[in-house]
């Protein structure tokens, strides 16, 4: 298969592995993605290196046994290994090599001014973050998302700057490195390519772009590109970059979608984290996750069995909003108000939810617990064919900067 700049139904998205994932993860990014694979063409990995980038000091066994365990929560959430890719960053080195070759290209001051580089060096004052490494992240993750042509990334809010930065840096590799001599005549010539249909649709989606600024026309027409068979690979680089104006397009530029962040309470009430050491585990000892539900703070008016209470000022509320049925949050609405149910009562349905969910959880995991090789072979499997991906990217790479001595 050819692959094509813009590839209108690839999806990259990558996780640190920080260890064992929590119910935050599942309701926020795990959900998300799940949904995702089965309208798109998911690449999703596990970011090793970028977690080096800030914990290289002492932790480096840690980040190891995280990244299994990880996919172990992954597999067992539901992520599907036979709709989406899966793999380990650094078991696919050409992120190495794009990282490097983006590196060169990329100004210092557009690193410097990322939000996260000094909020991150603010938020851990207990590691020296003032290496080359953590600067360069948002290069790495550009190269992450750009050797695979994805057209969307999936990300939360604090890293939408990081897909910004992919943005301009794709386009700055493609001013440098698209340009060649008889650029114009070339499009020209590839677009009587298209038939006769296809050239008239594609030059009207051009003029709507380039006189009136239209995004949907660009849109229109990458889905053309991307549904035409008649193109050389040069070629169809050369229609994108030509619908506005530039070079070839042999990176393309992905949209971030923003993934709605999760607003599952932690069981202090607070938003859950693991730094605030108030998670429950996807998978968790089921008498613990009893024991803390029921700990729970509540509507703090409700002193009594009798007072009253309102389920807006209560975390519990929350967790009832995720997993409760409407007529439970019903009764829950009415019995907090008029005091006819407890707060013990009211985190009965809850309880039993969480564990009939844990037990599920618990249940898809087990035979990759059982059997690491199972867990092995998915990944060996799945970066074996992100290679193949990433290498033809990395071969228009190479030959663009006249990098192919062979
Ligand atoms: N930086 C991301 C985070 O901290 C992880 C990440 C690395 C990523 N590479 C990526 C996310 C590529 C999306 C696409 O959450
Ligand atoms: Fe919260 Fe339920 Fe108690 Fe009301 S009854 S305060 S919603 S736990």
């Amino acid at each position: 298969m050819i692959s094509k700049p813009g590839q209108v139904n690839r999806i990259v998205s990558g996780m640190r592995p920080t260890g064992r994932l929590h119910l935050g993860h599942y309701h926020g990014v795990l959900k998300n993605w799940i949904e995702m694979q089965h309208e798109y063409d998911c690449y999703f990995f596990v970011a090793d290196w970028h977690a080096l980038t800030t914990h290289y000091e002492a932790d480096s066994e840690a980040i190891n046994d995280s990244i299994w365990e990880m996919v172990i929560d992954w597999l067992a959430v539901g992520v599907d290994p036979s709709r989406a890719t899966l793999f380990i960053q650094s078991r696919v080195p050409e992120h190495a090599e794009l990282n490097l070759l983006l590196s060169m290209i990329t100004p210092l001051s557009w690193l410097e001014r990322v939000p996260t580089y000094k909020d991150q060096q603010a938020k851990m004052k207990e590691r020296d973050l003032a290496t080359h490494g953590f600067l360069g992240y948002p290069v790495l993750q550009a190269a992450d998302i750009l050797l695979y042509h994805a057209a969307q990334v999936p990300v939360g809010e604090d890293q939408i700057p990081h897909i910004e930065l992919t943005r301009e840096i794709a386009r700055r590799f493609n001013y440098l490195y698209g340009r060649e001599t008889g650029f114009e005549e070339k499009a020209e010539e590839a677009i009587r390519k298209l038939g006769k249909r296809g050239a008239k649709l594609y030059r009207n989606f051009r003029n709507a772009y380039t006189e009136r600024g239209d995004n949907e026309a660009i849109a229109k027409a990458h889905a053309l590109l991307a549904n035409n068979q008649n193109l050389t690979t040069a070629e169809n680089e050369r229609l994108y970059g030509y619908l506005e104006g530039g070079g070839r397009a042999i990176l393309s530029e992905p949209e971030a979608i923003l993934t709605r962040a999760s607003k599952l309470p932690g069981l202090d009430g607070e938003k859950m984290s693991k730094s605030y050491r108030n998670t429950i585990l996807l998978r968790d000892d089921p008498q613990r996750v009893e024991k803390e539900v029921r700990a729970m703070p509540t509507d703090p008016a409700r002193v009594r069995r009798n007072d009253p209470g309102d389920p807006e000022k209560c975390p519990v509320w929350d967790l009832h909003k995720v997993y409760s049925s409407d007529d439970t949050r019903a009764w829950v609405e009415q019995g907090c108000r008029s005091a006819s149910i407890g707060c013990v009562d009211c985190k009965q349905p809850l309880i039993d939810d969480l564990l009939k969910e844990q037990a599920m959880i618990a249940e898809r995991a087990a035979p990759f617990i059982e059997d690491r090789t199972l867990v092995r072979n998915i990944i060996a499997d799945g970066c074996e064919k992100a290679r193949e991906t990433a290498d033809e990217t990395m071969e228009q790479v190479r030959s663009s900067m006249n990098l192919d001595y062979y």
